[in-house]
């Protein structure tokens, strides 16, 4: 009875079981390097709201280094000729690609967006692919999410 006893949280720790305070140290003029930042940039309204973001890119670009699955955006410039081969292109991963929004900027010019989801190193492939036939590429890279 006495073990159950002791397992049992007060109110104030129940409250925040997903959270875990911490802390750490830092060098001064590190941190004041980066409070100035913050403060300059206006996004956040705290430092532990910064951190928890410098930790999520961490673990995002983590999660695309060691091939995990990620979730990611390709935006890509082409000629209305190369068109055909994208299609190709796309089809050859069709498990990576969710959606694509395809926009005719003029008589000559389209610009494509793609929402991929796979493993990292096929949707590295899959954008090298893409950007051999385009005239310009971005990869915008983010997560599933799942791990946090
Ligand atoms: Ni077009």
């Amino acid at each position: 009875m006495d073990g159950l006893k002791s397992q049992q949280s007060t109110p104030a720790e129940s409250k925040s079981t997903d959270t875990e305070r911490i802390s750490i140290s830092l060098k001064k003029t590190l941190l004041k390097e980066f409070e100035k930042k913050i403060d300059q940039n206006g996004t956040y309204s705290n430092r532990s709201e910064a951190i928890r973001d410098l930790i999520r890119d961490y673990l995002v670009k983590e999660e695309w280094k060691t091939n995990e699955e990620v979730v990611g955006a390709l935006i890509y410039l082409h000629d209305h000729h190369e068109t055909e081969a994208i299609t190709k292109i796309q089809h050859g991963h069709h498990a990576n690609v969710l959606s694509t929004m395809h926009i005719h900027l003029d008589e000559r010019l389209c610009v494509e967006v793609t929402i991929v989801r796979g493993r990292a190193h096929d949707i590295q492939e899959l954008a090298d692919r893409l950007k051999s036939v385009s005239k310009h590429l971005e990869l915008a890279m983010t997560s599933t999410g799942m791990k946090f």
